[in-house]
């Protein structure tokens, strides 16, 4: 008799933004005449940068021809791509980061959810609340939880992001092994200090724990003195996983390339207490399980690196970020809290009432989805967040119908 992983009989019957497609489409079906703008999931609108698009052009050309066509690529990524990097992503800000550390995959998203799959069953797993779902769904499939229980999971340890901590949570106070942090934050937009996220390498080195770090988000950081990589704090080479993505870097979301850097020096232990590099694990896991990105796609996320690809992902994320700033200040104007929108292309707004129903209502009313904060934990609750990623004109155009609803 074939049987299921009842684990997943402990997930929420739909992923969340399945959940708001799902509302939103009941709603359109039912006004059809209504225009609706997308604040919610975090999917980018504008076109690739130049420079991507003409190394993909070419990249196809290459495959069109014997003398160049490429066939599987190397299971970790081309070097053309990781050398590109560890120079600048990590290298040029200080952090100690090879070419032979970094991963290249399809997503963060996969990434993040698959990483777990390196760590043993009975280990301690702590999560930010509120969260991205996809660590904690991830790990319930996994089997690392218990029932969920007035919305959250017996056995996770929930690191609560609330007003009073400015979405930073502190650090845990029972012993855990396996920590998720993400910064810029999705979906809170809080950033973190060199000084705070050096307390958390610190109590990883201390409690033989180990973070996984996602910055899908570091492309927006303004603030020159925010670190970008948690490889820039001293002793995380030995303590923490980091991944990142060209999604929202460089509008990417449709066409995949992302990466992950497990460096040599990272390490977690065997059932005798031994000590084992994690590096060979997560190689010997991609290469079994993942045949790599398309040589085109992979060229075009090398142009990134170029002198035209940085300027004109600058001018993108810029564009994204002039967008988070009317956001801000068209709710802040309505007597709304914020916080993001500064160094992250998401907006965390405080409504005053449940989450779900703010969502309703600026659906219903103002024809503008979000995201209800109740959606990524408990302690979303009460907030909603907004994103950023849309056409200027729609931004524009989406604040007016919220101030036009809410404003008096
Ligand atoms: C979000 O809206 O939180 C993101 O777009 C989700 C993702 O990157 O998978």
């Amino acid at each position: 008799m074939i049987k299921l992983n009842e684990h997943y009989l402990k997930l929420s019957a739909n992923y969340l933004f399945s959940e708001i497609a799902k509302r939103v489409r009941a709603f359109q079906e039912a006004h059809p005449e209504k225009e609706i703008i997308r604040l919610g999931i975090g999917d980018v609108t504008r076109a690739l940068p130049k420079a991507c698009i003409e190394a993909f052009h070419a990249a196809v050309d290459e495959m069109g021809e014997d003398a160049t066509f490429k066939g599987y690529g190397p299971d970790y990524g081309y070097d053309f791509l990781r050398e590109k990097i560890a120079r600048d992503d990590y290298q040029s800000r200080g952090a100690d980061i090879a070419l032979d550390e970094i991963f290249i995959s399809d997503g963060a998203k996969s990434d993040t959810a698959n990483i777990q799959e390196i760590f043993a069953h009975d280990i301690k797993v702590a999560i930010p609340d509120p969260v991205y779902p996809v660590y904690i769904d991830t790990n319930v499939m996994a089997g690392r939880t218990g029932d969920p229980e007035d919305g959250r999971y017996q056995g996770i340890v929930y690191l609560e992001g609330t007003k009073a901590n400015g979405f930073i949570p502190d650090l845990p106070g029972e012993p855990v092994d396996l920590i998720y942090l993400c910064f810029p934050n999705n979906p809170t937009g809080a950033v973190i200090t060199r000084e705070a996220l050096k307390r958390w390498v610190d109590y990883a080195r201390e409690n033989k724990a180990l973070i996984i770090y996602d910055a899908a988000y570091e492309a927006f950081l303004r603030d020159e003195s925010l670190p970008h990589s948690i490889y820039e704090i001293e002793g995380a080479t030995e303590v923490a996983i980091e991944s990142r993505s060209f999604s929202k870097t460089a509008g990417f979301t449709g066409t995949r390339c992302a990466y992950t850097v497990v460096p040599k020096a990272c390490t977690a232990f065997d059932s005798k207490g031994g000590r084992q590099s994690l590096h060979p694990l997560w190689s010997r896991r991609m290469s079994t399980k993942f045949n790599g990105v398309s040589y085109p796609v992979q060229r075009a996320a090398e142009a990134v690196y170029s002198r035209e690809g940085k300027l004109q992902v600058r001018a993108l994320t810029d564009a994204y970020m002039a967008n988070a700033g009317l956001i801000r200040q068209a709710m802040n104007g309505l007597g709304f809290d914020c916080v993001g929108g500064i160094n992250s292309p998401y907006i965390w707004v405080d409504c005053r009432m449940d989450s779900w129903e703010f969502f309703e209502l600026l659906l219903t009313r103002a024809g503008v989805v979000t995201t209800p904060g109740a959606g990524f934990g408990r302690c979303g609750q009460g907030f909603i967040r907004i994103s950023a990623f849309n056409k200027r004109e729609n931004v524009e155009k989406a604040m007016a119908r919220i101030q036009q609803t809410l404003g008096g």
